[in-house]
């Protein structure tokens, strides 16, 4: 399965469009709120229905009691997305005063992302926020770092507005470094497009000088209704943006599972580029794919998906 990392420089749809996803996948999927500005979802979809008790703050605490105490504490902290029981969504911070306690525990939650996927046969799906840097480097404490280095993909969502590509541009060459010396490889980094302005697919590529690997549509009924200011729009599942979503994650499962073929079987200088460019270099290897999952990891996350309840009812 596939770890995917979406990531903003600022406010362009990041949460929405990892709800999109999550709810369209389908496959088993996992939501996981890490934006260490705070999350939305809590008040947003879930109208505060789920309490402070509940959430990432929580996996820092359990962290620091071991390996075993954190993948318990991951699943307990799971809540179900829809009634489907497929799909969950771990919440964020209530507070950005909690990002600190995090810092230490990034690379664990890493850890136990990847072995979800790997062994529990769940897509996850990061929420990482707003990209800050420091140093030309990402923040270690206002970005989830080690999430991103991690991730089979990482997305920066932009919309096709000169604004967003604006900011964007100060990001892309900061996140290639920091996937090339900390990550799998500058070929995991994408554009997650939302369709808002007026610049075509080509045009956002060229100035990021990176490939656009889905886009999904601006559609602001089911946009409000995943933020949680208005009712479900008729006929939700077959929204333009759930489904535009649907196609993106099958699209993006599929890039994922080329890329990591490549990494095993890395192409000989005359093989043809893989299909998003031939900007895609082929990855120095897993640099930081974490060790194998200690037996009681993947133990554990076997037993998600069972008994899960969806607060809404
Ligand atoms: N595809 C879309 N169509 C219409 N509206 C959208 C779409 N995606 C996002 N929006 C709207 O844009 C606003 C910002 O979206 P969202 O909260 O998902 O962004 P974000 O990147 O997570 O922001 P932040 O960094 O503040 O958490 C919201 O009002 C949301 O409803
Ligand atoms: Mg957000």
């Amino acid at each position: 399965m596939t770890v995917i990392a979406l990531a903003s420089a600022k406010s362009c749809g990041v949460t929405t469009s990892a709800l999109a996803m999550t709810l369209s996948s389908t496959r088993p999927s996992l939501l996981a709120e890490c934006d260490p500005a705070g999350g939305t979802i809590r008040a947003g979809l879930f109208q505060a229905q789920i309490t402070a008790g509940t959430g990432l703050y929580h996996l820092a605490v359990a962290e620091r009691a071991g390996e075993d105490a954190l993948a318990q504490a991951f699943a307990h902290h799971l809540v179900g997305l829809d009634a489907s029981g497929h799909r969950q969504v771990l919440p964020g911070l209530t507070d950005p005063a909690q990002a600190p306690a995090l810092v230490r525990s990034w690379p664990a939650l890493a850890q136990v992302m990847r072995v979800l996927s790997d062994e529990g046969g769940y897509d996850v799906i990061v929420d990482a926020g707003r990209l800050a840097l420091e140093s030309g480097r990402l923040h270690s404490t206002l970005t989830p770092a080690p999430l991103l280095h991690g991730a089979d993909l990482v997305l920066l969502v932009v919309r096709a507005t000169d604004q967003s590509l604006a900011l964007a541009r100060h990001m892309s060459e900061p996140l290639r470094n920091e996937l090339t010396e900390h990550g799998t490889g500058a070929d995991a980094l994408g554009v997650l497009l939302i369709e808002d302005g007026h610049r075509r697919a080509h045009e956002v590529s060229e100035a990021l000088r990176l490939p656009v690997m889905a886009s999904l549509p601006w559609e602001p009924d089911t946009a409000a209704y995943l933020a949680g200011t208005s009712r479900a729009p008729r006929g939700l599942k077959k929204s333009p943006l759930l489904s535009s979503a649907r196609t993106a994650v099958s699209y993006l499962q599929a890039a994922a599972a080329r890329r990591a073929l490549h990494q095993q079987y890395p192409p000989t200088p005359s093989a043809p580029s893989p299909p998003w460019g031939p900007a895609i270099q082929p990855a120095p290897g897993p640099a930081v794919l974490p060790a194998p999952a200690a037996p009681q990891i993947a133990g554990v996350l076997q037993r998600l998906g069972q008994g899960r309840v969806d607060p809404r009812g």
